[in-house]
């Protein structure tokens, strides 16, 4: 079956390898959309703790390697979310034949307000930090500048930062909410289309 294409009314009427077909025959995700979504995902799993964390201890050497760590992680979610973007432009979500309209747009819309959300949280902690006159240092390995001290605009920055998070909360609630939804409810196999062949099928 590898190598051989399925052609689906699912798939929109065009020819997919057989790989990038589901069970269920929607067409799936490309494997480095795949990889680098699970990545941002485990990513954002860690940062938000880090962060918890970090703002709750006392002043101590503990608590600046508590940031030192929400700051390498978040710049890090920056740089794969922008290679995302970059990567969905070239490479389009595959269609989703399956869904009503009205729900694969409520899809897209949660979809760029997670790309949107998290650039701007990266980037308001950034400037809130670097506008406080601090140098940011990536996990111990090198340190990007700070600007000059700006109290009034780092106080933007913060306040964006700190109220970004509940737009975090919020999506990624719901983000994950609907994919239990399609996989409890609809069990139309859509989470299958962020993950690898579960079947076999091109292992051979
Ligand atoms: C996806 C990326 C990020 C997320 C989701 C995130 C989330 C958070 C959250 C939830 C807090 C706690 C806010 C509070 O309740 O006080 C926080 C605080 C903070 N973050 Fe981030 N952050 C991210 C990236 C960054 C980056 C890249 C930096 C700096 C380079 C940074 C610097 C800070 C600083 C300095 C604070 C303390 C703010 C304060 O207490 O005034 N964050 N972040
Ligand atoms: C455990 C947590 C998560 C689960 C179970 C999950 C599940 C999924 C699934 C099943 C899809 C495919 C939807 C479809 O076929 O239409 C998807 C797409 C997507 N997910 Fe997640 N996700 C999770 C966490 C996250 C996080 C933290 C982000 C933050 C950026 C995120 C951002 C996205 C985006 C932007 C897409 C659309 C990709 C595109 O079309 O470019 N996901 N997710």
């Amino acid at each position: 079956m590898a190598g051989s294409t399925l052609s689906t009314r699912q798939t929109g009427g065009g020819s997919l390898p057989a790989t990038y077909v589901t069970a269920s025959g929607l067409p799936r995700y490309n494997p480095l959309a795949q990889a680098l979504h699970w990545l941002t995902a485990a990513l954002a799993l860690a940062v938000l703790p880090l962060a918890w964390v970090a703002i709750s201890l006392p002043n101590s050497e503990l608590k600046g390697t508590m940031f030192t760590l929400h700051k390498s992680v978040g710049l890090t979610i920056l740089a794969i979310v922008v290679l995302r973007i970059v990567w969905r432009m070239i490479h389009p979500a595959p269609a989703d034949p399956a869904a009503p309209k009205a729900l694969e747009v409520i899809a897209r819309i949660n979809h760029w307000l997670l790309y949107a959300i998290f650039l701007i949280m990266p980037v308001s902690g950034y400037l809130l930090s670097a506008l406080s006159g601090r140098s940011t240092a990536y996990f111990w390995l090198f340190t990007i500048p700070g600007f000059e001290k700006n109290e009034a605009v780092q106080k933007v920055f913060a306040t964006m930062h700190v109220v970004g998070q509940y737009a975090v909360y919020l999506l990624v609630a719901l983000h994950i909410a609907g994919t239990v939804w399609h996989l409890v409810v609809r069990r139309d196999g859509l989470l299958e289309r962020m993950l690898p062949v579960q079947d076999g099928r091109g292992s051979r």
